[in-house]
């Protein structure tokens, strides 16, 4: 099962306040609904609170240590990322996205195979942050820039890492 990992993130590394996105960027919004649409998607409690609702056409697998969470129908919870893999592994799943939010990613970025950030061109207060990405381990492989405008508040560029 390929592993892929996906998040926009501030110059400063700052991904979240509040448990909440902080920035109005609708060509990232696209392009996560673009990768994640059809598959299964993995994500920390708190981040599936700040989502409201599943996302549409999207398998929600969500971590959290409350053996008694719900999951809405449809959607699943664990209480460890093992366990989730180890479920992925045997509904045969063959790519799993990683979607959120920092304590996720702080404990699963080295599991991954391939990061697609999107980096957003600003330096905000937050109180979530994504890990540093480790050169030795990460090499960037594509990266596309563009500028703000009246649907994306910041510059931004898609970049995509592969584990070396
Ligand atoms: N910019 C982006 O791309 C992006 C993407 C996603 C999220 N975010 C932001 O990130 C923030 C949320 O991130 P966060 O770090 O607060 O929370 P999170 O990673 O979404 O969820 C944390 C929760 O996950 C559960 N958990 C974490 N590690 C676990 C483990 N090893 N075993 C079992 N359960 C585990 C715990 O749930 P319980 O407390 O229920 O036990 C924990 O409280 C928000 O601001 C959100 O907007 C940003």
């Amino acid at each position: 099962m390929k592993i892929t990992l996906i998040v926009a993130k501030a110059k400063n590394n700052v991904i979240g306040k509040d448990n909440q996105l902080i920035w109005k960027l609708s060509a990232d919004l696209r392009r996560f609904k673009n990768l994640t649409t059809g598959h299964h998607i993995l994500m920390g409690r708190n981040t599936f609170e700040s989502l409201g609702k599943p996302l549409p056409n999207r398998t929600h697998l969500i971590i959290t240590r409350n053996p008694d969470f719900q999951a809405p129908d449809g959607h699943f919870s664990f209480t460890s990322l093992v366990n989730a893999f180890i479920f992925c592994n045997k509904m045969g799943v063959d790519e799993l996205f990683i979607i959120g939010g920092g304590q996720i990613y702080q404990e699963s970025i080295d599991l991954c195979d391939v990061l697609e950030i999107t980096e957003v061109e600003c330096e905000p207060d937050g109180d979530t942050f994504f890990p540093e990405i480790n050169p030795k381990v990460w090499k960037e492989t594509e990266r596309e820039s563009f500028p703000a405008d009246e649907k994306n508040e910041y510059p931004y560029s898609f970049v995509t890492y592969k584990k070396i």
